[in-house]
This record gives C-alpha cells, structure tokens and sequence, in this order.
C-alpha cells in the first residue's frame, strides 16, 4: 500500500484506561466537547466495571476489562488508572503500535519521556518515543500562568502554597468529602475510608509519604522536579508546601515569584491578559478573586490578588493567587490538547 500524504491519514481509534474514574469521565467529555477527530473509542478499567456502559456522543459504549491482549488495534491510548497500571499496561499499549498519552507519575521524570503542558512546551512532543507524560495538577496549574511571564522576564525563585481538591485523589474522594460533610453536618461519625484524616470542616497537609531526609512529601516533590522539568529550568529554585482542602474539584494555589529584573503588578497582568490557557480575575473593587468553584468546569486558569510581595525591597517579586480545575486542566482537557497536537 503506498504511503498516504498527512492530510489523509485515518482519523486515530482512541482509548481510554481509567475510562470509569474521576479523570476518565472528563476525558470522554473532553474527547467529545472539543470534537477530538478519532474515528473509534474504546474504554478501559478495572474488571470490577466491564460490560458497564458510559455514554460517549450520546451512544452508549461497553466498559472492557483492561489486559494487554485488549490493547492491541488502538492508535492512540490515554491512561488515568493510577501509576501501577500505567507501568503495567503501558508497555504493552506501545508494543501494540498505540501512542500513550500516560497521567500517572510512573514516567514523568524518565530522560527520555515529554512532560508537556502545550502552552509551555509543545514543542517537546515532538521527540516522543510512543509515551508523552501529562504532569502533576498543580505543576501545570502553576505552570500556566508562570510561563509567559519567565519567558520576558526569568523567574529565580518560586514560593507556593497549594490549597487542592479531592479530586486529585480520585472519585472515591470526592464521594467521602460529600459524605463526610453530610454526616458531620448530621452529628454522626465517618471512618475516613480514602483520604488519611477527617475530610469534612478540616484541611491536612497532603497524604503522600514524607521523605525524612528532604521533609518534602512525594507531591511536593513531584511539583519541584516536573516544574523544572516542564519549564526546561533544572536548577529553578522552589519551595512548596500542598495541602488538602475541602474543595470539589479544583486546586488553588498562593504563589510568591521573585524575578531576574524589577517587575511591576501591572506588568504582569499585561502579560497574563494575553497568555493563552489564563483569565485574569483581579476585581480590587469587588474582593473578587480566583476561586475553586468559579474555576470548576473552567478550561482556563484563573488569576489573580497580583500584588508586589512587599517583603522583597528590590521590586522583582510578586505574590499572586491561582486556582484551576484539576479534572480539566490539571488532567484530562491537558491530555487531550496532547492528543490533539499528535493527530496534528
Ligand atoms: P474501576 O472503576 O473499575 O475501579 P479514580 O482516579 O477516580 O479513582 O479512577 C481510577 C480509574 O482507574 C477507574 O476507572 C478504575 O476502574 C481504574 N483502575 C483502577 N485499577 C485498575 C486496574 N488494575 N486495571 C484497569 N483499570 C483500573
């Protein structure tokens, strides 16, 4: 058969791995919202879920058990089941022809891996070797935003602190904080099942395991390494400290910045106006400001509280807040925009 020219090559057969949980089912709606040009879709998860059906385009499609064999005949496979799965099945996907578009940890800091936001470094995928990573939520809600402003004027130093949602931990979390709030509300106890502590009325500091030597938990550290990864800057200087809140669905985070040069807060949101993926909500006058529910549901990345950091005299800091979908950007509508550069 000869060679098509680009122009006409099929429209790619899509699958999604974790197609029942929190992130697949933004993924079916990002696929289907965005009129992603795939000519199949087959979905993925646990065996618990096969045979079940999940509407796509208004036609129901059948849930398959994920195994290596079922993978085969996909062009491209975006993965959202955790880590595990993604060092289990992945591999397979590939050898099979797909490529993985993966949102679990398991490759992102691999040398020979993309770890790509496509506002920050499409440019990157281009050298994928049939695996592109989707980072960690809050390096790309951080991310975002930073970009266009260390590209006219370099960042030196980063200072955040992360106020994020249960979603990042799945469906099942999000199901215990509408539970737990309710019987909280009711008088009634609630044996935290998924999140470490009392989620309801309560925040705690993120539930991965702190590594004793650094005292940075595993997200804390994922966002250091994937922001310098993502931002092509490996000596970036950052500190970070995430904490779980009881919010949805979207991760908002305090950031200090400190700047190469001088830099003023109206500068800055000049720059932001302009940035792609960001909208600006910096109401003085009203004390409107991102927030998680305003930011839910939302492709962009709301900004705003853009102010001098006045513990900085020389005038090259700036504090700002940011809050973010972590379903969307954070996760699927990320993956997608990736999927979306591979078909071209
Ligand atoms: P299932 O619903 O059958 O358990 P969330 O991040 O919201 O917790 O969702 C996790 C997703 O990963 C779900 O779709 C879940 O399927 C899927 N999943 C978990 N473990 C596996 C596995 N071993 N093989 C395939 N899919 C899995």
């Amino acid at each position: 058969m000869s060679a098509q020219p680009p122009s006409q090559s099929p429209a790619p057969r899509v699958g999604i791995v974790g197609a029942t949980g929190a992130v697949g089912g933004e993924l079916l709606l990002c696929l289907e919202q965005r009129r992603f040009p795939l000519s199949s879709l087959r979905l993925f998860a646990s065996p618990r879920s096969a045979g079940r059906s999940l509407l796509f385009r208004d036609e129901p499609v059948k849930v398959e058990a994920l195994t290596e064999a079922a993978l085969a005949g996909l062009d491209i496979v975006l993965f959202s089941a955790g880590s595990a799965t993604s060092r289990q099945f992945a591999p397979a996907a590939m050898r099979h022809g797909a490529v993985v578009v993966d949102n679990s940890s398991a490759f992102r800091m691999d040398a020979d891996v993309p770890l790509v936001v496509p506002e920050v470094n499409p440019a990157a995928i281009t050298a994928h070797r049939g695996l592109i990573a989707n980072p960690n939520c809050v390096a790309i809600v951080a991310a975002v935003p930073l970009w266009p402003l260390h590209r006219v004027n370099p960042i030196c130093r980063i200072i955040a602190a992360t106020y994020q949602a249960a979603s990042g931990a799945g469906a099942a979390a999000m199901e215990e904080l509408r539970e737990s709030t309710e019987a909280y509300l009711e008088g009634r106890d609630y044996p935290a099942r998924v999140l470490a502590h009392p989620y309801a009325f309560n925040l705690f500091s993120h539930d991965t395991a702190v590594d004793p030597l650094t005292g940075y938990n595993d997200e804390e550290t994922k966002v250091i390494r994937e922001m310098r990864k993502i931002m092509g800057e490996p000596e970036l200087r950052i500190g970070v400290t995430c904490i779980r809140v009881p919010v949805l669905r979207a991760h908002s985070i305090a950031l200090t910045v400190e700047f190469a040069d001088p830099i003023t807060p109206e500068a800055v949101r000049a720059l932001l106006a302009a940035a792609p993926g960001v909208r600006l909500v910096d109401d003085v006058a009203h004390n409107h400001f991102p927030m998680p529910r305003e930011a839910s549901g939302q492709d962009d990345i709301l900004v705003g509280r853009i102010r001098r950091d006045v513990s900085d005299p020389s005038g090259r800091s700036v504090a700002m807040f940011v809050a973010g979908d972590q379903l969307l950007k954070g996760a699927a509508l990320n993956a997608v925009q990736i999927a979306e550069r591979l078909v071209g």
